[in-house]
């Protein structure tokens, strides 16, 4: 062994000493800044290589580096067992007491559309509806062919919808849970459907996904009063408000008769105003008598039994009831909005 690779491995063996030594992570640190460091002895070393003869210096490279690696990977090891032995005497000293409440704990709240859902939900179950579900990834024969809404009806155009390349679509309306519920519930039954829809629109009233609770009733002799009364004691215990409700004559592939359900204006009680557009009416839902070939796509007997349908915009119900007045801000999820809904 010449000289040169005496005094390196000298000088390894010493470094290690030092790591071996050192008692805590600060002091680890020291070490390696001292020795691999910028300034640090091995890597004056390496520096130094120049002076020796040019036939010396790549064996004592070679062995710089790898006193160099060793020392890296003894550096490691030490400082794995130095953290091992802190967290171990952390938790031997129980310093962490786990019953103790958190700092900066702040109350949640939910999102007013939650808000609105749930409250539809519970009004609808008192009235003696069940609530029923139904995917968001739908097929062709349930969004639209079974509602009575075949390949090439008008109305689909309207729906702006969203395909899969498979075939399969994001449902553009919670009606497809009619024939899902009617096909394994059968006649009579009253459900309720909330849910997310989809269609490829956005603007400043319309965005791709917002919200629909679909109700469905069938029944023998279930009558469109029926449902008058239903969607006006509605309305009044969801706003809590004596609203006025009225029904306008409207289409839908899957009723007949169909119809618009309006509410007067929350905002001016039916004077006019900005929101209503002056009209003192609120158009919160689609409705009407379920169509025959509604029932009998979904193997009900349409001779016995008689229903009816409605979908309502469940954003629009958050809107007018909490008071937000601009759609897109229910789903920017911007905390300033979110902490309105805090619970108190
Ligand atoms: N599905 C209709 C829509 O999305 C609403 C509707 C539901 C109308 C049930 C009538 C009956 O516009």
């Amino acid at each position: 062994m010449n000289d040169h690779a005496s005094s390196v491995d000298a000088l390894a063996r010493r470094a290690l000493e030092e790591v071996a030594a050192s008692g805590d992570l600060a002091a680890l640190d020291d070490v390696r800044v001292r020795w691999l460091g910028k300034k640090g002895t091995l890597t004056e070393q390496l520096k130094q290589l120049g002076s020796l003869p040019p036939a010396e210096r790549p064996a004592a490279g070679q062995r710089i580096n790898e006193a160099k690696q060793t020392l890296q990977a003894a550096i490691e090891a030490r400082r794995e067992a130095l953290e091992r032995a802190r967290v171990e005497q952390e938790l031997l000293s129980g310093r962490v007491d786990v019953t103790l409440p958190g700092r900066g704990e702040e109350r949640g709240g939910l999102h007013p559309v939650t808000r609105a859902r749930m409250r539809i939900e519970a009004l609808f179950r008192r009235a003696g509806f069940d609530v029923a579900e139904g995917p968001e990834i739908e097929d062709d024969f349930h969004n639209f062919e079974a509602l009575n809404i075949p390949a090439d009806h008008p109305a689909r155009a309207m729906h702006d919808t969203f395909y899969f390349p498979d075939g399969k679509l994001l449902r553009t309306h919670t009606s497809p849970v009619q024939i899902r519920a009617l096909i394994s519930r059968g006649a009579p039954l009253a459900v309720i459907a909330p849910g997310r829809v989809y269609r490829s629109d956005s603007d400043v009233t319309h965005t791709p996904m917002f919200h629909q609770v679909e109700g469905l009733v069938v029944g023998e002799n279930v009558s469109l009063a029926n449902m008058r009364a239903i969607l006006h004691g509605f309305v009044q215990a969801f706003f809590e408000r004596d609203l006025k409700m009225r029904l306008r004559p409207s289409y839908f592939p899957f009723v007949e008769p169909g119809a618009e359900v309006d509410m007067s204006c929350v905002f001016c009680d039916g004077a006019g105003c900005r929101i209503c557009k002056h009209t003192g009416w609120l158009e919160i839902s689609g409705c009407g008598m379920v169509h025959p070939h509604v029932l009998k796509a979904s193997g009900v007997d349409p001779e016995r039994f008689t229903g009816y349908a409605f979908g309502m915009g469940i954003d629009r119900l958050a809107m007018l009831r909490y008071g937000v007045n601009d759609l897109r801000l229910l789903f920017e999820n911007d905390l300033r909005l979110l902490q309105q809904f805090r619970a108190f």
